[in-house]
């Protein structure tokens, strides 16, 4: 039997609108409307439930609303069908009640044989009191959770729509920075490992060549390298995959949060020392080519001052004195020559005829002749192409600032800076720091990762960390987990600087001023994005580690830079970056402190959501914000095992019965001496500690042969 339009939307009215404001729509339930399960939209259907989505028919389309709550109210007014029994007496009668979060409108398109509907967020005409409420039927919801353009990457499926897929664009959840909020073991680090995965392999499905993506996962539980067997993988304590942020990289804030400079004795003498540094105005070695590379530069500039103040161009004593120079800087080019590799012969028979012509040794001064343009030009291209030859480019004759990462050994900064502050008679005021840079240096741990006594190149280090075009491996994971906790934030924040401001010169040189774009993922982002106070004088490692990622936040989407950020603790999380995010995935959280610092970031309207977030199930989540019309509660994908990132909790039962749950042995020994001995420096190899160990255990990361909390033997 097939039913009219009208008999069919008759057959989906559950009930009456009789309450309306702006965020809520109240609706008294028909008393034949169904009580457990809908048969009359389709296919059977949980109704009516928390979260079900109601339609409410108008003018210019259906009203979506989502269930907020559910209740029975003693009403004294039974509504009944049909004639009213006029002499009756009515009894309090049980009326259902329910309440809809209006969430946007369903617009219907085509004519009659081919209606398709389309979801829109936002309600521009809000229903009435006594507007009936009809269940939708399957296709329209498939309308709701479907919507949206270019959803070409699928993370789950809905549970309360008829299993609907949940797709979403790319470039909307990542193009303006994602949060993955939840408790522990909520599914958060599988749905961003499941994020990723999923994205590479819809990309691959489409492009007819080698995806072109970038995803970089900053991960402090080093709990990601198992997921992505294929990725990039830096860890701080294994040599084959050493992690490397050489403390040449730094800028000026990020030693001074490292330092604890104070801002008035000590900054300024450190800012002068990181200068001096980054313009190689001290030896760094005894390399003869960086020697006469830099010669040629400084003669190239003395004559172009010399130009500049028409020196060549006056009569004595001036142009004598400048052939004199020329002279001098002929013997020092010509013993340069024999000693390196670059040609420096053409510039030294330039010098030596002009020494010739202009060199007299007639005792009538008047007759000393002077240059003329051509020739002074003429010498000055050829100092341009020596100076480019040793391997010198036009911008190293520029001061460079302090914050350009140029190569410098440790070692030297500490004598220059030493001697600086023994110049400037602030040698007491420099102690510590300077006993803080030299502890950092002389620890082993620490040194392997900001040590600068090994040929990483800035080039290098960008090909490695973001990828190049050519590398296979999509994703970089930077396992922190094993980095002593004095550096941790300098680390984390000099990487996440170093991305940034690489992408934001990408796009700088780039002809169209195009974007790379880049996913920059952070994990436990509440212990690197930390809320810090703003008015307080010092400025520490862990606030210029938050100031670099809110600054990403606030400016990362303009240079391709996306933000994913997971936490368990998001009232600890900075506002700012918090505020930044535009898409949110929730899964369960029940503590009360982060439900409000959520809530501050939802619309009225879906603070319902709330409520139900402390009773998720692991792998579900709303997701929300700019990549999804509307909230949407999702079933994630499922993550096979090995896909997963790990996140084993202790194996207590295991350990102290001694076999796992497949009947294996669990042994666990103890040799607290070898411990003891590595703790104190006596011995670095894990290796004596855990004998025969794999790679999985690994020794107290805080253990360092020269911090202030050594233990005194
Ligand atoms: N999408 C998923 N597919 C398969 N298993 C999942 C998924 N999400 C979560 N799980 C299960 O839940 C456990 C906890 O998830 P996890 O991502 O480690 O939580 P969190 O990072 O929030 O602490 C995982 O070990 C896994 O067994
Ligand atoms: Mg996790």
């Amino acid at each position: 039997m097939s039913l009219s339009p009208i008999e069919e939307a008759q057959g989906r009215h559950i009930g009456t609108v009789e309450f309306v404001s702006p965020d809520e729509i109240k609706v008294s339930l028909d008393l034949d409307a169904p009580d457990n399960t809908a048969i009359n939209a389709g296919n059977p259907r949980s109704f009516p439930r928390i979260n079900n989505y109601l339609l409410i028919p108008g003018q210019e389309g259906f009203v979506v609303g989502q269930v907020e709550w559910l209740a029975v109210e003693r009403s004294p007014f039974p509504k009944r069908k049909g004639l009213q029994d006029f002499g009756l007496v009515d009894l309090p009668f049980p009326q259902r009640k329910l309440s809809l979060n209006p969430v946007g409108m369903l617009i219907q398109l085509g004519a009659k044989s081919k209606i398709s509907f389309i979801f829109k967020r936002g309600v521009y005409a809000f229903p009435t009191i006594g507007d009936p409420v009809l269940l939708p039927t399957d296709e329209q919801l498939h309308s709701i959770i479907e919507s949206g353009e270019n959803r070409r990457l699928l993370i789950g499926h809905s549970p309360l729509a008829s299993n609907a897929e949940v797709k979403v664009d790319p470039d909307r959840l990542f193009g303006r920075h994602l949060a993955v909020l939840g408790n522990t073991g909520s599914g958060k680090s599988c749905t961003v490992a499941g994020l990723i995965r999923w994205s590479l392999e819809a990309a691959k499905s489409t492009a007819n060549h080698e995806v072109n993506a970038r995803f970089i996962i900053l991960d402090p539980n080093g709990e990601y390298a198992k997921a992505f067997s294929d990725a990039n993988i830096f860890k701080g304590d294994d040599k084959a995959h050493q992690l490397k942020v050489p403390l040449w990289f730094w800028n000026s804030v990020e030693w001074c949060a490292f330092t604890q400079a104070s801002a008035r004795a000590q900054l300024p003498l450190l800012k002068r020392a990181l200068r001096s540094m980054r313009n190689e105005q001290f030896d760094i070695s005894d390399n003869v080519e960086i020697a006469a590379r830099r010669f040629v530069g400084i003669i190239l500039q003395a004559t172009m001052i010399a130009k500049n103040a028409g020196e060549p161009y006056k009569a004595f004593p001036h142009s004598k004195n400048f052939t004199e120079r020329l002279s001098i800087w002929a013997t020092s080019i010509g013993e340069y020559d024999a000693q390196i590799t670059a040609d420096l012969n053409p510039l030294f028979q330039a010098l030596q005829n002009l020494v010739a012509t202009h060199k007299i040794t007639r005792v009538n001064f008047t007759d000393y002749p002077i240059y003329t343009v051509a020739e002074v030009d003429a010498l000055l291209q050829n100092m341009r192409d020596t100076y480019a030859l040793t391997g010198g480019s036009p911008s190293d004759l520029l001061p460079k600032s302090e914050d350009v990462p140029v190569k410098f050994s440790g070692k030297v900064f500490i004598d220059f800076l030493e001697a600086l502050a023994q110049e400037t008679g602030n040698e007491q005021y420099f102690e510590f720091l300077l006993a803080r840079i030299r502890t950092m240096l002389a620890d082993t741990r620490m040194g392997a990762v900001i040590g600068d006594d090994d040929d990483v190149t800035l080039e290098g280090w960008l090909n490695d960390y973001i990828g190049s075009f050519e590398t296979t491996s999509k994703v970089t994971v930077i396992d922190l987990a094993l980095i002593p906790s004095d550096i941790i934030h300098i680390v984390t924040a000099v990487i996440a600087r170093m991305v940034f401001e690489a992408l934001q010169r990408y796009r700088l040189l780039h002809p169209d001023g195009k974007t790379l774009p880049t996913v920059l993922v952070m994990e436990e982002a509440h212990t690197f994005i930390r809320r810090y106070k703003d008015d307080s004088e010092d400025q520490s490692s862990a606030a210029s580690c938050c100031q670099v990622f809110e600054r990403i936040a606030r400016e990362g989407r303009k240079f391709g830079l996306g933000l994913v950020l997971s936490s368990q603790r998001p009232s600890e999380l900075s506002q700012t970056v918090l505020s930044q995010c535009n898409s949110f995935l929730l899964h369960r959280i029940s503590n009360d402190k982060d439900q409000e610092a959520v809530s501050k970031l939802l619309p009225d309207n879906l603070r319902g959501i709330l409520r139900e977030l402390p009773v998720l199930p692991t792998r579900h989540a709303f997701l929300l914000g700019w990549a999804s019309e509307l909230p949407i509660l999702t079933h994630i994908r499922e993550l096979p095992k090995s896909q997963q990132p790990q996140s084993d909790d202790p194996d207590f039962w295991a350990v102290w019965t001694g076999k796992d749950t497949t009947g294996n042995a669990v042994e666990r020994k103890i040799d607290w001496k070898a411990l003891a001995e590595d703790w104190q420096g006596k011995t670095t190899a894990p290796e004596a500690v855990f004998p025969g160990s794999t790679a999985e255990a690994k020794i107290n990361p805080a253990n360092s042969a020269t911090t202030e909390d050594e233990i005194p033997f």
